[in-house]
This record gives C-alpha cells, sequence and structure tokens, in this order.
C-alpha cells in the first residue's frame, strides 16, 4: 500500500473509531507499518475525531521519530506487535465501552456464541493489567500476540491488528459487536454456548479457508475448552480471567462464574 493510501485510511479510520465512540476524547491510536519499513502512527493527546494528515507521526521500527510530530505514547506496543508478527501490518488500539467493560469485569471473550466470531476473530484473551506506555503493558501482550488477533488489556481497553488497517479495524468492530451481544444475552438470561462438534467443525472449517490458522488453537480459548481439538503447543500461556485475578493475590484462588456452577454441582452430587 503506497503512503497517500496509508494516510487517507487511517485517517478515516479514526474518524470512525470516534463517531462510533470507540474512543472518546485523546483515547486511542492507530499505526501502520509503510512498505519501506516506516510506521506512520497517529500523535500522541490527539483526538482521534479531528485527525488530520499533518498531525501524523513517522517513526522507525525503533520508535525513533522521523518527523516532527511526536508518537503515541503507547508506540512500544505497535512496535512489539509488528515484532512478534510478521505478517501484520496495522494495530487500532481503543477503548470501546463494551469489549473494555469485559476487560475492566477482568473477564476475556472467549465463550463460544458466535459461529462467525469463530470463524474470523478467534478468541480475544486478557492480558494482565500494566501501566500504559511502559514495559508492564508490553510484558503482559507479549506472550499473547502470536496466538490471537485481538486482545483486551485489563482495567484498559482493547487492541486490534491485521495484514492491512481495515482488518485490524474490522478486528476491532467484531471484538466490540461480539461483547455487546454477550452482554445484552446475559441480560436477557444468559447465552448458550454451541455444542462442541458445532465448534470443532467450525475450526476446521476456518484453518481449511485459511482465515485462522492453529496457531490461533489456545488453551485461554473457551472454544477449545468445549471441543476434543489438541492446542498445538502445550505451553501456551492461560490468561482466562481466574489466572488474572489469582495473580492479585497470593494464596488466593478465584474462579469463574461457570467453574463456581460446576464446582456446586460436584459437590452436591457427591452429598446425594
Ligand atoms: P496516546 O494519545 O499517547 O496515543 O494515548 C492514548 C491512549 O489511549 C493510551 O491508552
Amino acid at each position: 500500500m503506497d503512503e497517500q493510501t496509508a494516510r487517507r485510511d487511517l485517517i478515516r479510520i479514526c474518524q470512525l473509531m470516534y463517531e462510533r465512540s470507540y474512543v472518546v476524547s485523546s483515547d486511542g491510536n492507530v499505526s501502520v507499518l509503510l512498505e519501506d519499513g516506516r510506521v506512520l502512527a497517529t500523535p500522541t493527546m490527539t483526538c482521534k475525531g479531528r485527525m488530520t494528515d499533518d498531525l501524523l507521526a513517522i517513526t522507525d521500527l525503533e520508535g525513533s521519530a522521523l518527523n516532527g510530530n511526536r508518537a503515541s505514547s503507547e508506540l512500544a506496543m505497535h512496535l512489539l506487535i509488528y515484532r512478534e508478527r510478521p505478517d501484520v501490518r496495522a494495530v487500532c488500539h481503543a477503548h470501546p465501552p463494551h469489549g473494555t467493560a469485559f476487560a475492566v469485569a477482568g473477564l476475556p471473550i472467549d465463550q463460544p456464541i458466535l459461529s462467525e466470531v469463530i470463524l474470523t476473530l478467534g478468541c480475544v484473551p486478557l492480558a494482565e493489567y500494566g501501566t500504559p506506555s511502559t514495559d508492564e503493558l508490553t510484558n503482559a501482550m507479549r506472550p499473547l500476540v502470536k496466538h490471537h488477533n485481538a486482545l483486551l488489556m485489563a482495567n484498559h481497553g482493547a487492541v486490534a491488528y491485521g495484514s492491512d488497517l481495515w482488518q485490524a479495524f474490522d478486528r476491532l468492530e467484531t471484538l466490540e459487536h461480539t461483547a455487546k451481544i454477550a452482554i445484552l444475552s446475559r441480560v436477557l438470561g444468559g447465552s448458550r454456548n454451541l455444542p462442541p462438534d458445532a465448534i470443532e467443525k467450525l475450526i476446521n472449517v476456518r484453518e481449511a479457508a485459511g482465515y485462522l490458522d492453529e496457531g490461533a488453537r489456545c488453551q485461554a480459548c473457551g472454544y477449545l475448552h468445549e471441543t476434543s481439538l489438541a492446542c498445538p503447543s502445550g505451553d501456551r500461556p492461560v490468561a482466562r480471567s481466574s489466572s488474572y485475578s489469582s495473580a492479585n493475590g497470593a494464596g488466593k484462588v478465584s474462579l469463574t462464574r461457570e467453574e463456581l456452577v460446576e464446582l456446586l454441582s460436584q459437590a452436591t452430587r457427591l452429598n446425594d
């Protein structure tokens, strides 16, 4: 993609993020890796709804400024993603309200409730909290970036990435839409997960079609918890809400609602 098209698309995506309330005020940041290896990024502390071409920053892959504009304070997060994922050329970070509500509640978006989401996005794990713009944040995200196309950042927001700006934005949009549907279904009494055989078929379809490869199978993924499909790597981090909570207090164990219900029903059966 030539630089002029990248600049135009980036500004349009900033506007869309603002119009859809994925960001307010100066929240969020977007970048694209240009063909010559330079990074075009939103400047720090600037409203995405009022972004103009002359404000955009350019850096190299180490984050050194190549023009007079100061890039986002979260540039290190973007550079980490480009380093870990050679297939990725664009990153969108925002605070979309429904997705961020999951991040604030300490929950990943990993329940198998929507066929299209299993096909196109896969599960969205939750990275532990890290202070924005510091190594804490990038260290928490690093183990998850390879296996997922979008992440939640605890008590912060969401990031999605892809082979171009539109794919990164589409993934952010799918994340937010999924989180909204998950919350609404809970208001209606709770969502029903797809059965394991249906999930297995969807995962086979997505791998055969090349939407997502085996790398997207992860132990953190609620889809795979329900199927017989093996995770290709046994040493993946488990970034479920329970691991986030237990990290907050030594010796303290916390469970998801489903885990608690299962434990209680096992205890009831033992007492019968
Ligand atoms: P910047 O304005 O530095 O890009 O930071 C915005 C943001 O959303 C931080 O999480």
